[in-house]
């Protein structure tokens, strides 16, 4: 067994499907936001507004590399735009068997149009802000995933359901 890696767009419920696959999996889970907020002692939306996105892509570079040196089997789920860098797929993939939990960008809105902790959401537009990300970001999560769930009108029931088929189906594979 590998590390399970959760990849895709905001909202998708990677941080959420995460923490319930590793109680049914029996694994720690590892948040990369939650952890680089946890080792800036600041949340997301501060390092957008102080030090920049840019800044903040290369805490996710650096922190993928470091987890791939630390021990253990583990659920690591992603941030969205984590998946963009050339270096960072490398890495998801050296790290373990990459999901993409796949969505429409109406759902997205629907489940994020409150939301205040997404910097690249906010601001005028939000709906179209989601439509244009997700068409350039949708082929690179899909090129970059060994599984791909769609998750669009699922319970979390059915989609860890799916999730454990489909790693099953792998391990009975390999
Ligand atoms: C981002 C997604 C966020 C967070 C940051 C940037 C993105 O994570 O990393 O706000 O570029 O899509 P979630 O996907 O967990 O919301």
């Amino acid at each position: 067994m590998k590390n399970v890696v959760l990849i895709g767009f905001m909202g998708c419920g990677k941080s959420t499907v995460g923490i319930r696959l590793s109680y049914r999996l029996r694994r720690v889970v590892e948040d990369t936001d939650r952890r680089i907020e946890r080792e800036q002692g600041k949340s997301i939306s501060e390092i957008f507004a102080e030090q920049g996105e840019a800044y903040f892509r290369e805490l996710e570079t650096d922190l993928l590399r470091r987890m791939k040196q630390e021990p253990g089997i583990r659920i690591i789920a992603t941030g969205g735009g984590l998946p963009m860098r050339k270096e960072n797929r490398r890495l998801l993939h050296e790290l373990g068997q990459v999901i993409y939990l796949q969505l429409s960008p109406e759902t997205v809105y629907e489940r994020l149009k409150n939301d205040t902790s997404r910097p690249l959401l906010q601001g005028e537009d939000p709906l179209g802000k989601i439509q244009k990300l997700m068409s350039e970001r949708a082929p690179v999560y899909e090129e970059t995933a060994d599984i791909v769930i769609n998750v669009d009108g699922n319970d979390m029931e059915k989609t860890l359901q799916m999730i454990e088929a489909a790693l099953a189906e792998r391990e009975e594979q390999a």
